[in-house]
Parts: C-alpha cells; sequence; structure tokens
C-alpha cells in the first residue's frame, strides 16, 4: 500500500468576521504559500486497526486508543470510519506537519483537520468528497471552537475564495486581479471563542446596536465582494478602514491591534483592519508593489511579532 499525501492551505478573513456568526456575509482566502499536511502509511508489523498518530509541531505521538476520544485527530479518524463504514482498518501512521502558525487566526487547526480526513480516506481506498470533508471537518471544530460560523473549514477544504453565509450554499468567487496582503501578527494570543463570546454578551444586552452594527458590515462585505470580482481594488482599501471602525464599535480591537493598523496606513497601506477574532491575533493590510517592504517594515518597527506577504488570487477552477 503506498504512503498517501494530502495538503491543505491556511487561510485569512478579508471582510465580515463576527457579523458571519449572526447571518451575514463573509469573505476569505486562501493562503497556498502556508500549508498542513498529512502523510498515511502502512504499518506492516503492527496488527490491524492499529493507528499511530504522529504531529511534531503540538509534540503528539501516541496510538489512537491512547487518545481522548474528543481529540480533533481522533475525530477525524473515526469520522472518517464512521462514514466508510469501516470497523477495522489496515494498521498504519498518520503524520501531520504544518508550516502553519498555531492559535493565530489562520487555520491551523481546521487546515490539519482536512489533511488527516483527506489522506486517511484516501489511504483506506475511498477518498471522501469535498462536502464530506467539509462537512466533517465543521463538526470537529464546533467541539473546539463552541460556535465557528463555518467559514475557516469551508475555505480550507475549497481551497478557493469564498463568500459565505452561514447555512447556505457556498459561493465561491473569482478575484479578478490578485492583491498583495501584509498580515502582521500582534504576538497577542487570542482565543476566537472569548471575543465570539464577549460580542454575544454584547448583542444580548442591545440587539438592536449590535444588529445595525452586523448589517453594516454585511453591507460593506457585499461592496468588497464586488470590488473583488470587477477587479476595482482601488476600493477595497476604504473598505477595509470602513470594517474596522465597525469592529472597533463591536468592541474586538485592542490599543495593539489600532496602533499597528495605523501604522500600516501610514506607512501607506490602501486600507487595514483585523483579521479574525481580534483582541490580539492577526491584522491585515492592504499593499502594492512599491508599498510592501515599507509597510512590513514599520509594522515590525511598531511593534508586530511577525510578517507575512501574501498574494491573493485564484487557485484553480471553480469547483
Ligand atoms: O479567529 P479566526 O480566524 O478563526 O476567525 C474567527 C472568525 C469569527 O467570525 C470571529 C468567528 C467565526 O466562527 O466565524
Amino acid at each position: 500500500m503506498p504512503a498517501i499525501t494530502a495538503t491543505a492551505p491556511a487561510k485569512i478573513i478579508l471582510f465580515g468576521e463576527h457579523a458571519v456568526v449572526y447571518g451575514r456575509p463573509a469573505i476569505a482566502v486562501p493562503l497556498p504559500q502556508l500549508r498542513a499536511r498529512a502523510v498515511v502509511s502502512a504499518d506492516p508489523f503492527a496488527p490491524a486497526g492499529y493507528i499511530r498518530l504522529q504531529a511534531p509541531a503540538i509534540g503528539l505521538d501516541a496510538s489512537l486508543e491512547d487518545m481522548p476520544a474528543d481529540d480533533p485527530f481522533s475525530l477525524g479518524v473515526h469520522g472518517v470510519l464512521d462514514i466508510l463504514g469501516i470497523s477495522r482498518c489496515p494498521a498504519c501512521l498518520i503524520r501531520v506537519t504544518s508550516t502553519i502558525p498555531i492559535a493565530a487566526g489562520l487555520g491551523s487547526g481546521a487546515a490539519a483537520s482536512v489533511v488527516l480526513v483527506r489522506a486517511f480516506s484516501h489511504f483506506l481506498g475511498q477518498p471522501l468528497e469535498n462536502r464530506q470533508v467539509n462537512d466533517l471537518v465543521f463538526k470537529i471544530e464546533k467541539v473546539y471552537h463552541g460556535t465557528p460560523s463555518g467559514i475557516d473549514n469551508t475555505v480550507i477544504t475549497y481551497e478557493q475564495p469564498v463568500f459565505y453565509i452561514k447555512d447556505q450554499p457556498i459561493q465561491k468567487f473569482r478575484i479578478a486581479r490578485p492583491l498583495t496582503l501584509v498580515i502582521a501578527d500582534t504576538g497577542i494570543p487570542s482565543k476566537t471563542a472569548v471575543t465570539v463570546g464577549a460580542v454575544r454578551s454584547g448583542w444580548q444586552a442591545d440587539p438592536h446596536r449590535y444588529e445595525a452594527l452586523f448589517d453594516q458590515i454585511g453591507r460593506i462585505t457585499r461592496q468588497a465582494r464586488q470590488a473583488l470580482e470587477t477587479g476595482e481594488i482601488d476600493a477595497l482599501g476604504p473598505l477595509m478602514n470602513d470594517n474596522q471602525a465597525v469592529l472597533q464599535e463591536l468592541g474586538v480591537s485592542s490599543p495593539t491591534l489600532e496602533n499597528l493598523i495605523q501604522a500600516a496606513r501610514q506607512a501607506g497601506a490602501a486600507g487595514a483592519k483585523l483579521s479574525g477574532g481580534g483582541g490580539g491575533g492577526n491584522l491585515i493590510a492592504l499593499a502594492a508593489n512599491e508599498t510592501t517592504q515599507r509597510i512590513s517594515q514599520e509594522l515590525l518597527a511598531a511593534g508586530a511579532a511577525s510578517v507575512l506577504v501574501s498574494n491573493i488570487s485564484n487557485t484553480g477552477p471553480l469547483e
């Protein structure tokens, strides 16, 4: 049995975070240069049914039976076996590696689950379809993130820009002209579940105000989709700034994020905003060829823990 490999990208949210949890649209794109990889190989010396999992980045090296039932990798393996109706599989080693920074809002967990599910089902001779991979990984994400919107697993599974509305069919779309983003990490770890919970408390206390803010984000996101599809990149920067202003009103920005966003704008970014859960985590700045280096340098000088430049475009045919 040959070893089977699967890979999947990181992701970044361009517009619509938080409001997406309340049924408004969000736009996310894959970051193909950062990837998770799973390799599944047969273990000819172990008895049938024995599965060993390795993920060096998180210090995991264990047999499946010794892992907690709610471990994401364990959920992925059992999920595949259930879908395929297999009770005893050939002994194997599943090794997951990744260049995606962990807990940085770049989808490292969802990407690890996607590659595991893909490679393992392929190894068993019945590769799951994207739809099945996406559904299973969404289930796993729910165990870990409470009430995720499902945008992470979707953009990572399909590796295409998505215009995502919760509980609706996925809308993939074309980006007419490539964009350059500088992605900066504040270095401040922030759990998405915490900021999502804070927004929920605010919404419960003042639903009227929060619904109006979500509507504003929804409008901005729809305009952004149009700008991306028609190649009007000039419209995008101001839309990013508008989205950031509403995120600030939602209470998910922070002085560190604001400071770095300001530094990016002063260095020539056409627009900048936090990306993902907020509180800490990442921000994105829209750059042009001539400003990319300056923005990166200024962000580091202003205290960003790391920066990454990514060219965003379509990666393949729309499925
Ligand atoms: O922190 P991230 O990149 O996983 O993004 C969270 C996005 C939210 O809209 C805040 C939550 C969600 O589940 O969509």
